[in-house]
């Protein structure tokens, strides 16, 4: 059977101690060249991260916190104090991509390691720690997922949540590759998610990598054809999911979930404990990151659009808990009512 993580270089891998360098899997370049970055500077990670060389909520987190142990070790020792260091450098790094949590997540969970250990070593060994977390993570949310897939059926999915988002086996594709691995058969339509075409570019590729029959559709094909009966079952990722279970994903992710409310068909949202946010308490605070509008207005560097004019391009949206049907955790699944499931599992405090 083919293993889609043989297919490409890791997405993101880290060279030697703390004195090592990042290596990066450019995505802007697939599917057709395949160029390993190293990076060795945190302005690198933040060009990187902005340009979506690398992107997928888990992913980008895990490139921050080894984007931060790059910054500091430029400015450490030096006048400023270590802690200080820290915080300077991860507020740059906050500001590269504002909607998935899991960036600001991991460097608050660095920010935390290094307060009562100032050591550039403590960076490094709680930068693997948040890689090696989600790792596990994924595996635990194919392991909990796998049994949703239905045999024999058509699976609908949005974006890319393979390993190329993750630094494990993903999030909903790491679902249809465990039930795929266990001899479930069944087909995905993958949509292409404009803008940046994450689904036609990077999802397809680590589907048929693994075997599983994929079929591209545009991205305003998916709410007919689930209406039409084509599809069993729909499954996608998410960036920032809020304490009552509203949940911010790729531009695209509402509509999908109106269709499958209005027509019945199970919708499953699958995400780490890095992706919950419980200090939010709905999505109306899930802030929405806005693109450049060349983004929209251009194809693969082209003009699609007359000289003059101007594009909208919000790159996530967000998609009331209501029309979820369940969320596929490492800690389990969760069904409505989300917010008392939520904070059982998710909330500090508790
Ligand atoms: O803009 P992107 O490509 O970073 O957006 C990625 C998504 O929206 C994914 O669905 C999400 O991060 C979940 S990935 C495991």
């Amino acid at each position: 059977m083919t293993n889609p993580t043989s297919q490409l270089p890791p997405t993101l891998l880290w060279r030697g101690d703390e004195h090592g360098w990042l290596e990066m899997l450019d995505q802007t370049l697939l599917p057709h060249e395949r160029v390993v970055l190293q990076l060795r500077d945190v302005d690198a990670v933040i060009e990187a991260i902005v340009h979506l060389r690398v992107r997928g909520a888990p992913a980008i987190g895990v490139a921050a916190a080894f984007g931060l142990l790059l910054g500091v070790r430029a400015l450490a020792p030096g006048p400023m104090a270590f802690l200080d260091v820290v915080r300077s450098v991860a507020a740059r790094l906050a500001a590269s991509r504002p909607t998935a949590v899991n960036l600001q997540r991991a460097l608050d969970r660095c920010i935390e390691a290094v307060r009562h250990e100032p050591l550039l070593a403590r960076l490094f060994a709680i930068a693997q720690r948040i890689a090696a977390d989600e790792v596990a993570m994924s595996a635990c949310i194919a392991q909990c997922g796998k049994g949703l897939v239905p045999a024999g059926g058509t699976v609908l999915t949005h974006c890319n949540t393979g390993r190329l988002a993750t630094v494990g086996d993903g999030t909903a594709l790491a679902i249809l590759f465990a039930a795929h691995r266990d001899g479930v058969r069944f087909r995905v339509l993958a949509d292409e998610t404009r803008p940046l075409l994450q689904g036609a570019r990077l999802t397809a590729l680590e589907l048929a990598a693994a075997g599983i029959p994929v079929e591209l559709i545009v991205d305003s094909a998916g709410p007919g054809l689930i209406a039409r009966g084509a599809v069993q079952m729909v499954v996608v990722g998410a960036d920032r999911i809020a304490a009552n279970g509203d949940f911010a994903n790729k531009v695209g992710t509402y509509g999908l979930a109106l269709a499958c409310a209005a027509h019945k068909v199970p919708f499953y949202v699958a995400a780490p404990g890095s992706t919950f946010d419980v200090r939010l308490p709905n999505g109306d605070a899930i802030p929405i990151e806005e693109r450049a509008g060349t983004e929209v207005t251009e194809l693969a560097g082209v003009a699609v659009a007359a000289v003059g004019i101007t594009a909208r391009n919000p790159a996530f949206d967000v998609t009331p808990a209501r029309l979820v049907s369940a969320f596929v955790t490492d800690r389990g699944l969760l069904h409505a009512p989300f917010d008392a499931a939520i904070k059982a599992l998710f909330d500090p405090g508790r």
